[in-house]
């Protein structure tokens, strides 16, 4: 893909709400073809008709549980039989807050699936057609939680700081072969990450949050402009910057007593 020009087929992992629909309204105002994935079947159906009336593209509904191997089978096989897709957006993931001991270990699990194992897939999948064919763009969305070990939301930090990683190091390896790949960081974002996470976020501040357009908007750019990391809202790159200088023994105590929330 040209660093300039709109991608000609997008396939978008959790369109069904927050940043990833927000990732698909954007790029089918601009031009692009979608395939939009995730597990809520008539959400997606719903966004897919909105996005054909009025954008007049093609898109496609691929409703699949990326914690389910049979089913992310069948997303990574439409990586690779369609050497149209020129963008592949690993936005599907969600945290569970609470106590690592005290939280079932499959709802731990479940988030390495969906954030890590089908992320890793998502993209060995897409290198398949893109390398090759030396066009394409990866872009993982990670979190701000990746950058620090965060207390009672440890196994989601931890999924977002391989994310980041991996990327990193991917995109060294990708990039001479026509293929970038963008990691994004967003801090909080009003979507229905929070209500999933059970994380009771009313005590944040407003100046912290961004909508979930702007992130989307923010990462499209960062993507096309060639650039490997991304961290959307200057609020999150002014935090971001500052917590690089504190010793990390410090931030994790302090973190800790932030994220630490009463349970009834
Ligand atoms: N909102 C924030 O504050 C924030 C901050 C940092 C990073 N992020 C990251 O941003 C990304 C998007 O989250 P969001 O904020 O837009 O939250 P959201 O509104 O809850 O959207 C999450 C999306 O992921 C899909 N999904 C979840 N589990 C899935 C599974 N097993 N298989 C297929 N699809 C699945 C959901 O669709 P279905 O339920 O229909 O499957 C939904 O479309 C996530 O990776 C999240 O970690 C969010």
């Amino acid at each position: 893909m040209s660093k300039s020009a709109a991608p000609t087929l997008a396939m978008v992992t959790g369109a069904s709400s927050g940043i990833g629909k927000s990732f698909a309204e954007i790029l089918a105002a601009r031009g692009t073809d979608l395939i939009l994935v995730a597990r809520n079947r008539e959400r997606l159906e719903q966004l897919a008709t909105t996005l054909r009336e009025r954008h007049g593209r093609s898109v496609d509904v691929l409703v699949a549980d990326l914690e389910q191997p049979k089913e992310l089978a069948l997303v990574e096989q439409r990586l690779r039989d369609d050497v149209r897709i020129d963008l592949l957006i690993n936005n599907a993931g969600y945290g569970v807050t609470g106590s690592f001991a005290d939280l079932p270990l499959e709802r731990s699990l479940g988030q390495v699936g969906c954030n890590v194992v089908a992320l890793t897939r998502l993209t060995h999948a897409a290198l398949a057609t893109m390398k090759p064919s030396r066009r394409g763009g990866i872009v993982n969305i990670a979190s701000t939680a990746a950058l620090l070990p965060t207390p009672y939301f440890s196994v989601y930090a931890a999924t977002k700081a391989y994310v980041v990683n991996f990327s990193l190091a991917l995109n060294e390896e990708t990039k001479g072969h026509g293929v970038t790949v963008t990691v994004v960081c967003p801090g909080f974002t009003r979507t229905e990450f929070q209500s999933r996470a059970d994380y009771d976020a009313t005590s944040m501040p407003g100046f912290v949050w961004q909508t979930a357009d702007d992130v989307a908007r923010e990462s499209l750019a960062a993507h096309a402009a060639g650039r490997t990391l991304c961290i959307p809202g200057l609020q999150n790159r002014v935090t971001a910057a500052l917590t690089s200088l504190l010793p990390k023994s410090l931030l994790v105590s302090l973190i800790g007593r932030l994220t630490q929330q009463p349970r009834s």
